[in-house]
């Protein structure tokens, strides 16, 4: 018996570097699940590599009435939904003086607004779950970049910080109302994707970028995107039962 046998999963930013991987964990230990990205071609791509316990769901997170169909599509297909991966998000760098309205709430809205609207939808199926069911699980992405700051990264933390807060709050509803929902995040550091070379300066050469990144991370090295898939199994399943409203660190030291 794997850890999330029969198990059904929603993960936004599925087609993504991290996305995928949370994928392939979620599918290797028996749930079925939901490819949901912006990105048709590569979600279809992973989706169809999956087999039959994935189906992709066109997302675009910012966007209200599709996440209300989003979730339907899912409950009718698979029967209901016990977990939702809050994955999708974007990185602009730029310090307060190069950052623009625009990129600021565009960042608010893949990053942050999302979060919010992923758990709205998902409380509202979630909770009417009886005591039959494993309790429901809500995982969120914030980032090291929401508690260790840069002079880089003036929106892209603040959407991040605004995650966590939404998730320890939603956790405390959650747990007050009595619903059989947990509500945690995972908070990376760097991690090897392509949002990662988005740092990069320009006249910055990848060795200097990567030299530097590796120094902030004691343990010597960047993160994974399995790593990270890891621990969103781990608050998945029932091994993480006492945990709600946590941001779990996995960032190699970084926030140490
Ligand atoms: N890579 C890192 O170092 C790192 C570190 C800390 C936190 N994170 C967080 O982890 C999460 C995943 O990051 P990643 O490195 O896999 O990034 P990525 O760029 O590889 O993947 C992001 C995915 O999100 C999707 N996406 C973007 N806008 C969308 C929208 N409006 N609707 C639906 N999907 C959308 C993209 O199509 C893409 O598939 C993000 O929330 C990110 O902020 C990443």
């Amino acid at each position: 018996m794997s850890r999330l046998d029969g198990r059904t999963a929603l993960v936004t930013g599925a087609a993504g570097g991290i996305g995928e991987a949370i994928c392939r964990r979620l599918v290797d230990e028996g749930a079925w699940v939901a490819v949901a990205d912006i990105d048709e071609m590569k979600g279809v791509r992973l989706a169809r590599a999956l087999g039959k316990s994935a189906l992709f769901v066109k997302l675009d997170v910012t966007q209200d009435d599709q996440w209300r169909a989003a979730v339907e599509t899912v409950t009718s297909q698979f029967g209901g939904l016990d977990i939702l991966v809050n994955t999708a998000g974007i990185m602009i760098p730029s310090t307060i003086e190069d950052a623009t309205l625009d990129n600021w709430r565009k960042l608010m809205a893949v990053n942050a607004e999302s979060a919010f609207l992923g758990c709205k939808h998902a409380v509202e199926i979630m909770k009417t779950r009886g005591a039959d069911q494993p309790v429901a699980a809500i995982i969120n992405f914030t980032s090291s970049l929401a508690v260790n700051f840069t002079p880089q990264h003036a929106a892209y933390s603040a959407t991040k910080a605004a995650v966590r807060a939404l998730t320890k709050s939603v956790a405390l509803h959650c747990a007050q109302a009595g619903y059989r929902i947990r509500v945690n995040a995972v908070q990376p550091g760097a991690i090897a994707t392509d949002m990662l070379r988005k740092n990069i300066r320009p006249g910055q050469s990848d060795d200097d970028y990567f030299s530097q990144l590796v120094k902030r991370h004691p343990i010597g090295r960047i993160g994974t995107p399995k790593e990270i898939a890891d621990a969103v199994v781990f608050l998945a399943s029932d091994e993480a039962s006492f945990m709600t409203g946590a941001d779990l660190a996995v960032d190699g030291g970084n926030t140490a």
